[in-house]
């Protein structure tokens, strides 16, 4: 069945209808577990899709605007990779008897490379760089069946718990760009070993 979380256009009254997920189609509503687990991969694909706008922006923009939305960019994605890094993947590799989830170690690498390139300055090739590495590495989270579902389903009853974790999650520092072709040149290596072509990032 597919699912929409209740939005501004019908705002609940009370707490726990704000909680309440309602199915799309006007059917019955599902079961408390179900929405949960829902919300979770509907709030980490929200955040996806926030970063993804930040980008554009910043490509789009110019000025006071790009920085402004790269700012804004660089200090979301590093969050959304804190969440990823200290709060699902432990939960679900607890989960598993401390089994790491099959694509865990790809996607730090590319947690990595997208660590690399927030270093580097707002430019033109910057952002190509990292919306390569993120249209490849997105879809392995929260495409069906990717890690947002497997943490969900992991999670069982205390996927609440897991996904106020989440939400709540704190900033975390963000060193500024560096204008530096050491910078660069460390950038296109750690692109390099992701399996990403450095090339991308030459004006
Ligand atoms: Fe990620
Ligand atoms: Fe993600």
């Amino acid at each position: 069945m597919a699912l929409r979380v209740l939005t501004m256009a019908n705002t609940p009254n009370t707490p726990a209808e704000a909680t309440r997920i309602a199915p799309a189609d006007g059917g019955e509503e599902t079961h408390p577990g179900e929405s949960r687990r829902s919300r979770l991969c509907d709030f980490m694909a929200a955040e996806h899709a926030r970063l993804d706008a930040l980008l554009v922006s910043a490509a789009a923009g110019s000025g006071a605007d790009r920085v402004t939305a790269y700012q804004d960019f660089r200090k979301g994605l590093l969050r959304h990779i804190g969440i990823e890094e200290k709060i699902l993947f432990p939960a679900a590799q607890h989960r598993r008897n401390g089994e790491p989830l099959l694509p865990a170690g790809r996607l730090k690498v590319d947690h990595g490379a997208l660590a690399a390139l927030v270093m580097l300055p707002p430019s033109a090739s910057t952002f190509r760089a990292l919306q390569a590495v993120l249209n490849a590495h997105n879809p392995l989270e929260d495409a069906p069946g990717g890690v947002y579902d497997q943490c969900e389903s992991l999670a069982q009853e205390q996927v609440d718990e897991l996904l106020d974790r989440c939400v709540k999650a704190a900033e975390v520092p963000v060193s500024p760009w560096v204008e530096n072709p050491k910078v660069l040149a460390a950038a296109k290596r750690v692109l390099a070993r992701a399996g990403y072509d450095p090339a991308v990032l030459d004006e």
